[in-house]
């Protein structure tokens, strides 16, 4: 049997470990990382339309409106092999992208298989992201107490200096959560009912919370 591309979608709060964990999977399962989130910054730090669009929302922790991202999406998608999967990671977050994340997938006669939503309680969402720390070059994702890098304030693979994102200041994570429980809660529902939602207790230490998540990846059929 040829197996076919499998998609996967990580939901779950600012900080739940999506990024984390999909940049895992993907290696593990052969996937492409595919996250708007990471997308979108480097649509503001190229200053594009999209980006300077982007920003201000961004900035706000609100969700940047679905047409933009949409087209940022689709076209990314477009440009990639048909045949390789992809590891969906801050998409979708509203029900109109649900919708819309069918419908590019059906045109490549694909569809989401499963989706990994990942359980974390708020107080430990916060000390995750005040203390996450980025490389603006290469994208790596730290954490000054859980995963510090080996010299402190600098990358361990491209030796950049990291920087605290400007949506993870408290009340910009504050704001992300409202509008994390508004926008994209009732999406579990939606892909509870279609049967393919995975709830994995995501508030263990990374490789414990792989682990779980590489078993029930190990049970989606291709
Ligand atoms: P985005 O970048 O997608 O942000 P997010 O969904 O809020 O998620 P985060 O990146 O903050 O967290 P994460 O779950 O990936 O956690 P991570 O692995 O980094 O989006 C940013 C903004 O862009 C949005 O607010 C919106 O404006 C816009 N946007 C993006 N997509 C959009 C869309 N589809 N529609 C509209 N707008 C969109 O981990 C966090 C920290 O915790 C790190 O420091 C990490 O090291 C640490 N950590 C991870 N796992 C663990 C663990 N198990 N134990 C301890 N520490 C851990």
């Amino acid at each position: 049997m040829v197996n076919r591309a499998l998609d996967v979608v990580l939901l779950g709060p600012p900080g739940a470990g999506k990024g984390t964990q999909a940049k895992r999977v993907a290696a593990a399962f052969e996937l492409l990382h595919l996250s708007t989130g990471d997308l979108l910054r480097d649509e503001v730090t190229r200053r594009t339309g999209l980006g300077e669009q982007a920003k201000a929302f961004m900035n706000r922790g609100e969700l940047v409106p679905d047409t933009l991202v949409g087209k940022m999406l689709a076209t990314r998608l477009h440009s990639q092999p048909a045949a390789l999967g992809c590891a969906f990671d801050g998409y979708p977050r509203t029900t109109a992208q649900a919708q819309l994340l069918d419908g590019l997938l059906a045109e490549l006669n694909r569809r989401v298989d499963v989706v990994l939503y990942l359980r974390v309680e708020d107080d430990e969402i916060l000390r995750r992201l005040t203390g996450r720390r980025s490389c603006p070059a290469c994208g790596a994702v730290y954490h000054t107490v859980t995963q510090p890098p080996m010299v402190g304030g600098v990358c361990d693979a491209c030796r950049a200096t990291l920087v605290q994102r400007d949506d993870d200041r408290d009340e910009v994570v504050r704001e992300r959560l409202r509008v994390y429980r508004e926008h994209t809660t009732p999406l579990l529902a939606l892909y509870r009912d279609r049967g393919n939602l995975r709830e994995v207790d995501g508030s263990s230490g990374a490789d414990e919370v792989f682990e779980r998540l590489r078993e029930v990846m190990g049970r989606v059929r291709r």
